[in-house]
């Protein structure tokens, strides 16, 4: 085979109380990455405004990388084509850095297992974000919903439940360079142990919602007293579309990975229309404009 394409879904991080650890992946958008065997060096074809040097792509990146750590000689032109906006908290270094994980695997006939995937693809994601986290990139690879630990890194993934569906708000506002970094200045460095314990008893709530297939049981466990309180200051509005959502009938409420996306979890006879509806009105209250997208549990680029 001389080229391969994978194409790679968007992803929620952190689902409230399982900051760094929850990932989801979202069929709302999609990346894709065609990776074609060349004769020398690394070359990116793109029509997105986006990086087009190996060393400041993502994709550019993971590549790179893979081909060093597991020694191809042969270059390899990379073609992009983002579907995933970048900067809203909905995993788009991930899913170009994904996609191209799972193609150069595959061009290469290398049979990786699923954690060395999402360690390469989190090379990629380390440079754009500034920071390791394997939550989006692990949710972008294996798709469904994925519980992450590090030390050794590990990746446990469940299937979401058939009805589970997924309200995101994507605000129209500029985001700051680099707003991962920023948003994740904002998180306080201590944390009480009376917090951290109520955030790991809803953290344990949805890990079970998961895995008895319980969308409600999911939603009404997104609740985050730490992490949420310390970076909602970032998204105009934030606390109005919130209860709207909630008011709405959504089982619960929170920020989009490093945000300023907002996603609400219902099931698939929630009133998802009004949840939707609701959500543009609790942003037009701070003057922002929003897309709605109305999503499910997306497979991942593996599949
Ligand atoms: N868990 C990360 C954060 C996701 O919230 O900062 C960023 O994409």
């Amino acid at each position: 085979m001389e080229s391969v394409r994978a194409r790679a879904p968007s992803s929620t991080a952190n689902l409230g109380p399982g900051f760094d650890v929850f990932g989801l992946a979202l069929d709302a958008f999609y990346d894709e990455v065609t990776l074609t065997k060349k004769n020398n060096g690394i070359t990116i074809l793109t029509s997105d405004l986006i990086p087009t040097s190996p060393e400041k792509n993502t994709a550019g990146l993971v590549v790179t990388h893979m081909k060093k750590k597991f020694k191809i000689q042969s270059g390899v032109e990379i073609k992009i084509k983002k579907g995933v906006p970048a900067g809203f908290g909905m995993g788009s270094s991930a899913a170009t850095a994904a996609a191209a994980a799972v193609a150069f695997d595959r061009l290469f006939g290398l049979g990786l297992d699923d954690i060395t995937l999402v360690a390469s693809a989190g090379v990629g994601e380390r440079a754009s974000a500034g920071s390791i986290h394997y939550d989006n990139v692990s949710a972008s690879i294996l798709g469904g919903f994925v519980i992450v630990r590090t030390k050794p890194l590990d990746v446990i993934r469940i299937t979401p439940p058939r009805d589970l569906r997924l309200c995101v708000a994507v605000p129209k506002i500029s985001v700051p360079h680099k707003k991962t970094e920023v948003s994740r200045g904002a998180i306080p460095q201590n944390v009480s142990f009376i917090d951290s314990v109520m955030n790991m008893s809803n953290a344990a709530a949805i890990v079970a919602g998961f895995a008895k297939g319980d969308s409600q049981l999911i939603g009404s466990s997104i609740k985050d007293i730490i992490v949420e309180p310390a970076r909602q200051h970032l998204i105009p509005g934030f606390s109005q579309v919130k209860k709207n959502a909630l008011d709405a009938g959504a089982f619960g409420v929170t920020i989009s990975g490093a945000g300023p996306s907002v996603i609400a979890f219902a099931a698939r006879n929630s009133n998802l229309k009004k949840i939707a509806d609701s959500m543009r009105r609790g942003f037009a209250s701070a003057n922002t404009n929003c897309e709605v997208l109305v999503c499910k549990p997306s497979q991942g680029a593996k599949k």
